[in-house]
């Protein structure tokens, strides 16, 4: 099978596919309230056009996408896409990143689609918490989608809950109750400077209160197989319930970085925290062919950012999150 190296001896083997910049939340680190700044319609690559990019990247050494957004389950037609990347041979996982506004509808066409594995944002139990952080009030329906995709057989379900000083810390525990009482596994997310909005939130250093959590409650520490992405996770040993930290700036992983970033006008991002990227919807656009992609995709690897400068430059990331791809 084929391998994906980057220039710094990185295996590339995880492919993340924004499939629209738009969601029907504002959460205040991602989106400012009133975002003019969405990709045109025009620049949309359609479902053929994501489908033979995603297949150049599979044939050349990925083995995992997941589709993001802005909110993946607001574009028309993505269980067709997801039914159409599942099928190509040599895609092990394929997953899905969504607030789970719209999943108890969604939950069952997404499984039927092939689709392995959910992540759901979850930054809040508590109504009016939830509503301040996304904008609307949404706790409702967000908790409806958590159960359907439960129900339609998920496993696991992921929930990431991006913590903020003074925000929703204080309610981590009610949280871990929350995941164990449900069988999920909660992953506690550091916000990064990204956009405007990044940079606005405060976090907590979350290397810190992992540990501090574990020996509370007396967790034992997972250790995961290689490629397992960059959160680090405990276990409870009895009831099986696991707790991540996903933390870019106490604790970076990007030696261990194993992902690149389709947006949804197919430009490719090498790196969340860096500016480096290629044009590869402009390339299908103006015709090439395959060859031409897959050269175009391997020179944009060979000069994958080494790491992110969050702490170092958090000024440098100027686009939101929903554009790249959460
Ligand atoms: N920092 C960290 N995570 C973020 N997300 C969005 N903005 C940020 C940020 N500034 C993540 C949230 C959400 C996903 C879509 O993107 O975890 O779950
Ligand atoms: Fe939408 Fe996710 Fe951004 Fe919230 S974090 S505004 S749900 S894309």
């Amino acid at each position: 099978m084929p391998t994906l190296i980057d220039g710094h001896g990185r295996v590339i083997d995880y492919l993340r596919v924004s499939v629209t910049d738009r969601c029907d939340l504002r959460c205040t680190y991602c989106l400012p309230k009133a975002f003019k700044g969405f990709e045109e319609p025009a620049n949309w690559l359609t479902h053929p056009e994501m489908a033979r990019l995603v297949g150049r990247f599979v044939a050349m050494g990925v083995r995992k996408v997941r589709l993001t957004g802005g909110e993946p389950l607001l574009r028309r037609g993505v269980c067709d896409l997801a039914a159409s990347l599942r099928a190509m041979p040599g895609l092990q996982d394929l997953s899905v990143s969504t607030n789970a506004t719209r999943l108890s509808s969604m939950a069952v066409p997404l499984r039927q689609a092939g689709v392995d594995r959910l992540n759901i944002s979850l930054d809040s139990l508590d109504e009016s918490c939830m509503a301040r952080i996304t904008g609307r009030d949404c706790l409702g329906e967000v908790l409806e989608g958590i159960a359907a995709a439960s129900a339609a057989g998920f496993r696991p379900i992921k929930l990431n809950m991006v913590v903020q000083a003074g925000v929703n810390d204080h309610e981590i525990e009610a949280m871990v109750t929350f995941a164990r009482q449900h069988g999920l596994v909660l992953r506690l997310i550091e916000p990064m400077p990204v956009g405007a909005t990044g940079r606005s939130a405060e976090g907590r250093d979350l290397t810190a209160l992992g540990e501090m959590l574990a020996r509370r409650m007396g967790l034992l520490p997972q250790v995961l197989g290689q490629g397992a992405g960059p959160a680090r996770y405990w276990r409870e040993p009895h009831s099986g319930m696991s707790l991540g930290v996903i933390t870019p700036m106490s604790q970076h992983f990007c030696e261990a970085c194993n992902r690149v970033r389709l947006g949804v006008d197919g430009t490719l991002y090498l790196c969340l925290g860096q500016n480096d990227q290629m044009p590869l919807g402009r390339l299908l656009r103006a015709g090439a062919d395959d060859g031409e992609l897959d050269a175009a995709i391997l020179a944009a690897l060979a000069r994958k950012p080494l790491r992110h400068e969050f702490n170092e430059r958090p000024e440098k990331i100027v686009r939101f999150m929903a554009q790249t791809g959460g």
